[in-house]
């Protein structure tokens, strides 16, 4: 069975009616990055980034997965190796049914202590109240977010998942955050790099050595999961 990675931006919830970041009328268009989401935005100004995340929780909480996360959601009950990283801080791939998804940038449905990156609580609902405190260091919560100019925490455990991949499965990114974009650079040479994206995200060296789905992803994805199943799932013949 092929150990199949799938990495995901803004593209893959847009057809759950999320807004992507760069697209026209995405989120930057909207709201300045540095008023909202950057380390010194926190410090400055927190009630407006609390809000703007209480919005985006609001949004997420209304959506529903699309196609695409159903697709990778069974992609990955049919091989269970697959293992899916997303940028995303929306929860679809879970509600979708997907497992163990590594949150490269934070997730829209915990907050987190101010002291610790990774000392996260749960929230109930859309509704962040700033001035709550973490339970055990005492500490301001805040959006369990990865902020521009803050450390990605589990950027290295994503390489060491990218580099194991037989076949990496990218959707919806524009390949303009680092270090997540670097991903595919920890990939084996040589292996199949699918990416589905109807726009024209900068390839760069991998021009070449990407297969580019042009399609959305509620149309890209399910069609790739349905021929890997079909190239790659060992049927027991009950002849032999
Ligand atoms: N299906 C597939 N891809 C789509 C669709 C769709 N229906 N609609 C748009 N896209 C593609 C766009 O063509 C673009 O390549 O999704 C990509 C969205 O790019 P961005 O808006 O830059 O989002 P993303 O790449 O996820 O951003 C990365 O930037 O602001 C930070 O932390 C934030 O995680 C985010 C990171």
């Amino acid at each position: 069975m092929p150990k199949i990675v799938v990495f995901t931006g803004a593209g893959v919830s847009a057809e759950s009616g999320l807004g992507t970041f760069r697209d026209s009328d995405g989120l930057w268009e909207h709201y300045r990055v540095e008023d909202v989401c950057t380390h010194e935005a926190w410090l400055t100004n927190p009630q407006l980034c609390v809000k703007f995340y209480n919005d985006r929780r609001r949004d997420t909480l209304a959506a529903k997965p699309n196609a695409a996360h159903i697709a990778i959601a069974k992609l990955q009950q049919v091989f269970p190796d697959t293992q899916i990283i997303t940028q995303n801080i929306d929860d679809l791939h879970e509600r979708a049914g997907a497992k163990g998804v590594v949150h490269l940038h934070g997730e829209i449905t915990k907050l987190r202590s101010s002291l610790n990156e990774t000392a996260t609580v749960p929230l109930q609902g859309w509704e962040q109240h700033y001035g709550d405190r973490h339970p055990d260091d005492g500490s301001l919560l805040r959006p369990y977010i990865v902020f521009f100019g803050e450390g990605v925490p589990y950027f290295e455990e994503a390489c060491h998942i990218a580099a194991m991949a037989d076949i990496m499965i990218v959707v919806g990114t524009s390949l303009n955050v680092y270090p997540a974009a670097s991903l595919l650079h920890y990939t084996k040479p040589g292996i199949p790099v699918y990416f589905v994206d109807p726009g024209q995200p900068e390839f760069g060296v991998w021009a070449d050595r990407i297969t580019h789905i042009k399609k959305k992803a509620t149309e890209g994805v399910p069609e790739l999961v349905e021929h890997l199943i079909r190239e790659y799932r060992q049927t027991e013949d009950p002849l032999n």
